[in-house]
């Protein structure tokens, strides 16, 4: 997420909506009430039972490069980047206590008194802080949730008056769970390349020191579900992007397959993953980003933490030549500096796909 400048964007007044159903548990303000072609329908999960994202065990990508397990999950890895965009990774090695520890202290961050909150704030047109992201005018519609969202690495892209001191082990847990997942994400970027037939170092060495942002997005309950969008439409700026959703969380992420919103159920300790903006253009369309949103629903709140993996902002970013063929796949999308694709999506708001035309070679 690149640092924008301070400007005057007029955004209205935007409520928070864990103070709105503590004062009005029934009441759904205009302001976050979608038109109906917009609006988060809850598709019962048992009509898709047939629809699943894949799951990827990490266990048998650790096997020798040789065995057949091992063979098998790459097929089912290229699969799941090719045909779907998302896949749950089960017995990553991240241990459990690391993801319970972020998901304790975000959810006792969000739980905490607005005006302690407050002290972090994410100024309009930025993305960094706790508020509403991706809001740039008066009378955008809002969505039904509260984000707190911080760039973790390097270091030159933190703003340490946004990390907060309350609840006291969080920047501590938010270091050590960050480090895990910057981790697994250089391994399934390892996987990924094996999976496309390139050298395994293939993207690391080209993202350099690559960026890592956070973001923990809160869903409360709300009275209206079918009226309001927990998060609107969109596909990540990311190259990767690992979603971990709360313990016992309802379903809430929904997956547009083949012009359907397929929602992904929680698998118990598995984590989300999808590919971002950013592998789609380096692989000339051949892995795409997907879009997705999360809806809410009317008993339970749900918490998601959401990290970014992206390559520097200094790098050049175009479809990577193993992957173009003049004649049979000739390339989809120019080339263009990370820094300036981040900060055209950090400066525009969600909608769909639409931040790749800045990307797209149209013709
Ligand atoms: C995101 C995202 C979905 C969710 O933060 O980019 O897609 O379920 N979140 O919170
Ligand atoms: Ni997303």
């Amino acid at each position: 997420m690149a640092p924008l400048p301070i400007s005057s964007i007029r955004v209205g007044k935007i409520d928070d909506v864990q103070e709105l159903i503590k004062s009005k548990p029934n009441t759904v303000p205009e302001r976050f009430i979608r038109e109906a072609n917009e609006r988060g329908v809850l598709v019962s999960h048992k009509t898709h039972l047939h629809h699943h994202i894949p799951v990827v065990d990490l266990s048998k990508l650790s096997k020798p490069h040789t065995d057949d397990d091992f063979l098998f999950e790459i097929l089912k890895l290229s699969q799941a980047c090719e045909d779907w965009g998302f896949f749950q990774v089960i017995n990553h090695g991240i241990e459990v206590g690391v993801v319970e520890d972020i998901e304790k202290v975000a959810k006792e961050f969000f739980e905490m008194p607005l005006e302690e909150k407050k002290k972090y704030p994410m100024e309009p047109g930025t993305v960094q802080g706790y508020g509403q992201a991706f809001i740039f005018s008066e009378d955008q519609k809002l969505d039904w949730c509260n984000m707190f969202a911080l760039g973790v690495h390097p270091p030159s892209i933190r703003n340490p008056k946004l990390w907060p001191s309350k609840p006291a082990r969080f920047s501590e847990n938010l270091e050590g769970y960050s480090k895990e997942i910057r981790k697994l994400c250089k391994r399934l970027l390892k996987y990924i390349a094996i999976s496309l037939d390139l050298k395994e170092e293939r993207f690391e060495e080209m993202f350099g020191e690559a960026v890592q942002a956070v973001r923990m997005n809160y869903y409360p309950p709300c009275s209206r579900p079918d009226l309001v969008m927990g998060l609107s439409p969109h596909s990540d700026g990311s190259a990767l992007t690992v979603l971990q959703q709360s313990k016992n969380s309802r379903v809430g992420l929904q997956i547009l397959k083949d012009n359907t919103w397929v929602p992904v159920l929680p698998l118990p300790n598995a984590l989300v993953i999808n590919i971002g903006d950013t592998i789609e253009v380096l692989t000339n369309g051949k892995y795409k980003s997907v879009e997705h949103r999360a809806v809410t629903n009317r008993e339970r709140e749900r918490l998601t933490i959401v990290t970014f993996y992206a390559p520097n902002y200094e790098v050049k970013i175009e479809p990577m030549g193993e992957l173009v063929d003049d004649e049979t796949n000739p390339c989809k999308y120019r080339s263009y500096n990370h820094g300036d694709y981040s900060y055209h999506y950090v400066s525009n708001k969600l909608q769909g796909k639409k931040s790749l035309d800045f990307a797209k070679i149209l013709n």
